[in-house]
């Protein structure tokens, strides 16, 4: 195979920063072949109202034009009835909810998953997604997930019409408790826990790049999510959760999680799907699980990747982006899109 085309693929989870940032990381996306992103509220301040997320979405489309950003909100226990309507009407699809410490910008977060019940209630009634991000903050780092999710089966019966996101399952244990539950729970997967494990950052010397949250696992938990991913259930799809932070930040002690995979995700995907003789199931998993599940029509351009090396950057905007410097088989062909 020499040249794969598909339709214009969904990110269902990323980060764009703000200001100046903002705007390098939406062209990135766009130019990385994506038509829309799901993007994450935990800016500073967060976006939490209907006001913050207008402008917020405003911005990204101006910047980057033939990008459409999907908008999420961060989610607090205060939200009420009048502020979730608001949301809604401003075109939020889903709030996000971080437990409190996790992760960047979280110290804000939601200490215990009951607090924010009365959100969840207005949300199953709005028709908004619950975003996971599904770590407990007192487990111990490799097992945050796990013991996540033993509260996923709570959370359903409370809120049995709920949608709900596991959002970059990490774990054989996160990927169970989402299929074990019916077609309203999903889960995205991230480029970065299909490819690597937690050896690949500190298994000999430390790779600051990769260090992301939730941790990267063991190989069986990679193993179960390549499997998840190309499996073709309806309840994986893609969500990057390309996450930058700049170069001299990450190169220092006490740095932030996260991984700038934008540039290289569909790139690294054809390279895996095609490894394991599974091209056929990347379309749905990039381009058509995710716009099923937030009840969104698919995009109708295309993208076409061909087997021609190229070579990454270094550096984007003063980020290390993932695989830095490597040289990729496929790359995207920017003349074909549409
Ligand atoms: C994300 C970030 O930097 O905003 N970091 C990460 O490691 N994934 C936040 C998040 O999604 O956890
Ligand atoms: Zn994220």
């Amino acid at each position: 195979m020499q040249s794969l085309t598909f339709r214009c693929p969904d990110d269902f989870h990323v980060h764009l920063r703000q200001g100046a940032e903002c705007g390098n990381f939406a062209r990135d996306a766009r130019a990385a072949g994506f038509a829309r992103v799901l993007v994450m509220p935990n800016t500073l301040p967060p976006i939490t109202t209907a006001a913050a997320l207008n402008s917020y979405r405003r911005e990204i489309e101006v910047a980057a034009p033939g990008l459409s950003a999907l908008m999420t909100f961060k989610i607090h226990p205060k939200l009420d009835r009048v502020a979730l309507a608001a949301l809604k009407a401003a075109g939020a699809v889903a709030g996000k909810l971080y437990p409190e410490g996790v992760t960047t910008n979280s110290e804000d977060g939601v200490r215990r998953l009951e607090d924010a019940y009365g959100v969840f209630a207005l949300m199953e009634e709005l028709n908004l997604v619950l975003c996971l991000h599904g770590e407990h903050p007192e487990a111990f780092s490799l097992d945050r997930e796990a013991a996540f999710v033993t509260g996923l089966a709570g959370l359903r019966s409370a809120f049995p019409r709920l949608k709900i996101v596991l959002e970059h399952v990490s774990s054989v244990a996160g990927l169970e408790a989402v299929l074990a539950d019916g077609p309203l729970t999903a889960a995205t997967v991230t480029v970065h826990h299909l490819l690597y494990t937690l050896d690949d950052m500190v298994g000999g010397k430390l790779d600051p790049h990769l260090f992301c949250k939730p941790l990267l696992k063991r190989p069986e938990d990679r193993k179960r999510l390549v499997e998840a991913a190309l499996s073709g259930s309806p309840k994986v799809f893609f969500g990057s959760d390309s996450a930058p932070h700049t170069r001299e930040h990450k190169e220092s002690a006490l740095c932030s999680a996260g991984c700038y995979s934008m540039p290289v995700s569909l790139s690294l995907l054809v390279s895996l799907f095609e490894a394991y003789g599974a091209l056929n199931c990347l379309e749905p998993f990039v381009s058509r699980f995710g716009a099923e599940f937030y009840g969104l029509t698919l995009n109708q351009g295309i993208v076409t990747f061909v087997k021609e090396p190229w070579t990454v950057s270094k550096l984007y905007h003063g980020v290390v982006p993932l695989q830095s410097g490597a040289t990729l088989p496929w790359s995207l062909d920017s003349s074909q899109g549409v």
